[in-house]
Order: C-alpha cells, then structure tokens, then sequence
C-alpha cells in the first residue's frame, strides 16, 4: 500500500533508495540517522528480507539501532566492526566541495566517528540540502554538561575572531528540558548564518574544553546522492569525479514504504 509522499518525502526516498546501489553483501555498513537515514534502513532491510543482503550494520544512533533490528538488518557494535566498507547518512546541508553540516538530529558525535572509520561515506539528501554557502541551518556542538556556562562563554569569545554573520548560541531543548545525546551530553546551536571557513572554524571550536564534537563534516563525504520530488537522482562523486543522473518511477507502489518514523 502506497502513503502519500510530500515531494520532499519522494526527494528523500530516491535518494535512500539509489544509495542502496553502493551496497553489497558482505558488507558492513555504517547507518546514518534521520529521516532520510530511516528511508535507507528501510530500502536495506527490504533487500535482506527479499533479496537475501547480507550485511552487518553498525547505527549511528539508538533510535537507528531499533529500526535496524525492526528491519531484519544484523546490528553490531563500531568495536566489533572495527572498519566499514560504507556508511551512508542524510545531512542538513552540503556545499559544492561536499563539506557538511550534520547533527540537526543529535547525533553527529556518533555520525563522525562512524563516518570517518569508513572506506566511503555517501550523504542521502533531497536536493534543498545544497548550499552555496555553510551555515544557514545552525551549527550543532555536543558538549559535556559540567561547565557549561564556562564552555559556552568560551565559544562566544572565540566567534568573535571568525568569519560568520551570526553568533546566538542556543542550547537545544527537548520537552522543556535540555536535550540529551545518545552519550549523554548537551547541544548547543550556533547560529552564524553564513561561514567563511568552515574547515577553520572546525579545527578551532575543537580545541575548547567542554566541546566534544561539531557537527561540521569537513573532508569526509565521498559521494552526495540528492534526490528530487519527481524523481530524479543527482550521484556525485568527488573522488572519483562523476556524475549520474537517475530517475525512478515513485508511482511505483513497490517501492514506497508507509509508517516510516523517525
Ligand atoms: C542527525 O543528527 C543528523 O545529522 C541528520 O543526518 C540530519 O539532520 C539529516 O536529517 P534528515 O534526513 O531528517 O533531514
């Protein structure tokens, strides 16, 4: 049975559906997290059941592990896995050097390291997430809770001495309390509107004490797969510079799945 899909949702579910072609069995294979992560769960977990796939998936997230094993997807942990042949995940942005910002959902922390213990990451987005410039949606940091104050007020000075437009920084909530990462720490969102440097401003805001990771992705992505509302599906690949074009039929019944939740 088919759902009715916003267009932004059939953008995501090609994109989910084309990067499951990077797939072999054999494979381990990181799981991103977000929406257009649990379309590719989804796509992959149907390729086991129906296809006989066989793969160990290391999730980026808790809620990514649950929907792995909902799926039939054979879940292990990073240390088992050691290293991954891919990993793919959405992204909240992307620029034209394939550069990210991630973690709108939380779990960059755990998205980066399982990214960069990869042989390949490929980023599954529709195509809204292109940006000629990083920075428009915040920039997530996880940082541990003791000495937030302290923390916070040392990341304020050090924007001050950046190339950004913005400098609000808001700590992420969730049900009126601080939002909780998987590793049990806190967000902070940095509103800068547009970044000069992002590769900079990464290597700086690690250095302060108290932050833990941020959420800029910076030569990491290999592979970015945008998908369209009627569609179409962009592949591009910066290492081994290509470009393909595909296109799906998303009035395919078959291939649209109902209930995703994330
Ligand atoms: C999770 O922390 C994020 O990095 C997501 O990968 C990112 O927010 C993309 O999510 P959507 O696919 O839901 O847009």
């Amino acid at each position: 049975m088919a759902a009715e899909l916003s267009p932004i949702d059939k953008a995501k579910f090609v994109a989910a559906k084309q990067a499951t072609e990077f797939v072999e069995s054999g494979m381990k294979v990181g799981l991103g997290t977000g929406s257009t992560a649990a379309w590719m769960v989804q796509c992959l977990g149907e390729m086991v059941r129906d296809e006989g796939l066989k793969i160990k998936g290391v999730p980026t997230s808790n809620r990514t592990a649950r929907l792995a094993r909902d799926v039939g997807i054979e879940v292990i942990t990073l240390d088992e896995a050691k290293w991954l042949d891919v990993t793919i995940d959405g992204t909240d942005e992307y620029d034209d050097a394939l550069n990210l910002i991630k973690g709108g959902g939380g779990a960059h922390l755990r998205e980066k390291i399982v990214a960069t213990a990869s042989d390949k990451m490929i980023v599954i987005a529709d195509a809204t997430k292109k940006v000629d410039a990083l920075g428009a949606f915040p920039l997530p940091l996880e940082v541990v809770p003791f000495g937030l104050p302290v923390t916070q007020n040392l990341i304020e000075e050090m924007l001050i001495g950046m190339d950004v437009l913005g400098r609000d920084i808001v700590q992420r909530m969730q049900g009126g309390e601080p939002f909780v990462t998987d590793e049990g720490n806190f967000i902070l969102d940095l509103h800068l509107k547009r970044i000069g440097n992002p590769r900079q401003l990464s290597l700086v805001i690690n250095q302060i004490p108290g932050v833990v990771e941020n959420g800029l992705f910076i030569d990491i992505c290999d592979v970015v797969v945008a998908g369209h509302g009627d569609g179409k599906v962009t592949v591009r690949d910066i290492t081994n510079n290509t470009f393909e074009v595909v296109q799906f039929d998303v009035l395919d019944d078959d291939n649209i799945f109902v209930g995703i939740a994330d």
